[in-house]
């Protein structure tokens, strides 16, 4: 070790890792910890199904996130400039149209009004038009090609052609165009491709729709997707399902959240609405104060579990909105226990029954893998005392139809005991920090528990390093009760980082149009869930102090041990570790750091790889010694066998 007595920075030398850490002189280094692991002495298995994924419509995690639609707005429901917002007139030289929103004219039941664009001057070198902003900007990159689709109608049947073009916001510059040559007099749904060429990639650009006829032209789910994750059809966002797929999660809980229930009972994620066609997605206001334009409908998610290679924990409603409003249980709850019983048909029915056949003609015929059911979301906030008898409800009728289903409660109930509890905790660093020992004594006897929401509240629009340290000191928590916890899911996983783009702050995973990026937390819950053995053996720490936290699991079968390392204090902490009840033990273990100079160190849109992941390698062995930088995160395996 090279040391400096100065108040400079010395360096530590940690195996072929060199990471910067403060000076004896800066800071006092804290006496060894002793970590002593007997691997013959396994306490129980770890939960196959530990982390997993939450999200909801909150801070425009679906429009203008994940989901990959580029037009804001595409059906004219948003509040605001009549339902217009995000639209604006972009006529040229003498051109002069109108927008309008019309409700009496409208492609479908769902969507019975549209944007009226009325035109009484244009022609072809004075284009009428009418521009979309997208969210927050259009990406765009050079040689990709963008699907597009509207629906439209015009008053004569001599309306045509009409252009739709991506141009740059600030140069002018059409970087794609396509050309619908005529429009019919009765509703019509037309597509179109974009394809850029040699440009420069940016996300200042919108979609512009121009006509060089006079006329009335009505127009409504005008929809435009990049490239998509799996080149899925109304798709997601490869960047962002990117990153979700390095958390190497094992489910996706949803939809939601609040988002599940909405503010008012009518406002509650009503799956049968957003199935099928999206021309026939009336869209519904979400509790985040946004319309959602459910683009994102029940089979979306499911396709995105099939994706990831997951499963989905479906959350059905139950009867409570966020405001208070609830359904006595008894024979007005019926209808929304039936609800939920074709809901779960829907996800893994065969296509002999009825909702499995309908998701078949939606064009997925196998069922999807289902075990664990919700029974709404947070239900200690109804004061009504009603959720015991709603669980109940829906409990007795999902068990005599699904027997093998984990019916998972929101709420403690007095009565009876639910399969699974769902416990959440937003906490600051230091709350954790006195909260890991929560479970430790918990009732085994007691409900198995999911942490379906859980977030260390620290920096935003995405959480620092003090968050990832307090992120990872409850990971360490939940790994040593994994017996009881069987599975935990981050929340909200997601924020557009753009100014009004959140509206919870401290989220996971921030991005904007073009970018996505990855917290701290992010990379933590990436170490912690790739490296996840299948026990947890027997351990014991002693002289370690009260920012040092940790978590051994190991897998026998695979001669591999997984030993977690949080050190939250500002200073270096040395670790002598212990390893019996292996035949033998590898000489040396990989390592992987992840740290900063302060617990207010972060990524961000513009520094997203700021705080990463580095690996190098330790000296191992049966004991050995191992000094942490000052607020890191580690995870060191070993080979065991
Ligand atoms: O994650 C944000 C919100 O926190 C969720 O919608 C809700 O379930 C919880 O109160």
């Amino acid at each position: 070790m090279k040391q400096n007595h100065s108040r400079t920075l010395g360096l530590l030398l940690v195996g072929t890792l060199c990471v910067a850490v403060p000076s004896r002189s800066a800071f006092a280094q804290a006496a060894s910890a002793r970590l002593s692991i007997q691997l013959d002495k396994p306490l129980h298995p770890v939960s196959p199904m530990l982390y997993g994924l939450m999200t909801e419509e909150i801070n425009y995690s679906y429009d203008g996130g994940v989901y990959a639609e580029m037009v804001r707005n595409r059906t004219f429901q948003d509040h605001g400039f009549g339902g217009l917002a995000h639209w604006n007139l972009d006529n040229k030289g003498d051109a002069r149209g109108t927008i309008v929103y019309d409700g009496t004219e409208g492609p479908s039941a769902a969507l019975p009004g549209s944007m009226l664009f009325e035109i009484s001057k244009a022609d072809a070198s004075n284009l009428a038009g009418v521009r979309n902003e997208g969210y927050w900007g259009m990406a765009l990159q050079p040689d990709t090609t963008y699907k597009g689709s509207l629906y439209a109608k015009a008053d004569s049947d001599d309306f045509g052609p009409l252009v739709v073009s991506l141009v740059n916001d600030n140069t002018g510059a059409e970087l794609a165009t396509a050309s619908i040559s005529k429009t019919a007099t009765t509703w019509k749904r037309y597509e179109f491709t974009l394809k850029t060429g040699k440009i420069s990639p940016s996300s200042t650009n919108h979609l512009l729709i121009s006509a060089s006829h006079s006329g009335k032209l009505w127009l409504n789910l005008i929809s435009l997707f990049p490239p998509t994750y799996k080149n899925r059809d109304n798709g997601n966002r490869p960047d962002i399902m990117e990153l979700l797929a390095g958390m190497h999660p094992k489910f996706l809980r949803l939809p939601g959240g609040n988002y599940l229930e909405g503010d008012q009972i009518d406002e509650r994620f009503d799956w049968k609405t957003n199935i099928g066609p999206l021309v026939d997605r009336p869209t519904h206001r979400g509790p985040w104060n946004y319309q959602s334009s459910d683009g994102m409908g029940l089979l979306e998610f499911l396709e995105w579990t099939e994706d990831l290679k997951i499963e989905p924990v479906l959350a059905v409603f139950a009867g409570y909105a966020l405001k208070g409003d609830h359904i006595h249980p008894g024979p007005a709850l019926a209808p929304y226990v039936e609800d939920a019983l074709d809901e779960i048909e829907f996800v893994a029915g065969d296509t002999s029954t009825k909702w499995g056949s309908v998701r078949a003609k939606l064009g997925h015929p196998a069922a999807f893998p289902l075990h664990y059911v919700e029974v709404g979301n947070e239900d200690w906030f109804d004061r009504s005392g009603s959720y015991e008898g709603r669980y109940a409800q829906f409990y007795k009728a999902i068990k005599a139809k699904y027997p093998k289903l984990e019916i998972i409660a929101t709420a403690p109930l007095k009565h009876m005991k639910p399969d699974v509890l769902d416990d959440h905790y937003y906490k600051r660093a230091d709350e954790f920090f006195s909260f890991v020992n929560h479970y430790d004594s918990a009732d085994r006897n007691g409900p198995k528990i999911f942490i379906g929401e859980w977030a260390t509240r620290e920096g935003a629009p995405t959480t620092n390093l003090g968050a990832a340290l307090g992120d990872a000191a409850w990971m360490t928590a939940m790994e040593r009760n994994s017996d009881l916890i069987i599975m935990a899911s981050y929340a909200p996983l997601f924020v557009n980082v753009n100014p009004g783009g959140m509206q919870w702050e401290s989220d996971l995973i921030g991005y904007d149009a073009a970018r996505a990026y990855g917290s701290p937390g992010y990379y933590a819950q990436c170490l912690f869930s790739e490296d996840l053995g299948t026990s947890v053996p027997t351990s014991s720490i002693t002289n370690a102090g009260d920012r040092l936290f940790y978590s051994v699991t190991n897998d026998a079968a695979k001669g591999l041990v997984y030993l977690k390392l949080v050190n939250a204090a500002s200073h270096v902490q040395t670790i002598d570790v212990s390893l019996s009840g292996a035949g033998s033990v590898a000489h040396s273990a990989s390592l992987v750091t992840l740290s900063g100079k302060t617990t207010a160190e972060t990524n961000s849109i513009s520094d997203p790889r700021r705080i990463v992941p580095v690996k190098s390698s330790i000296q191992a062995g049966d004991t050995f010694s191992h000094t942490m930088p000052p607020y890191s995160i580690q995870v060191i395996v070993v080979e065991a066998k």
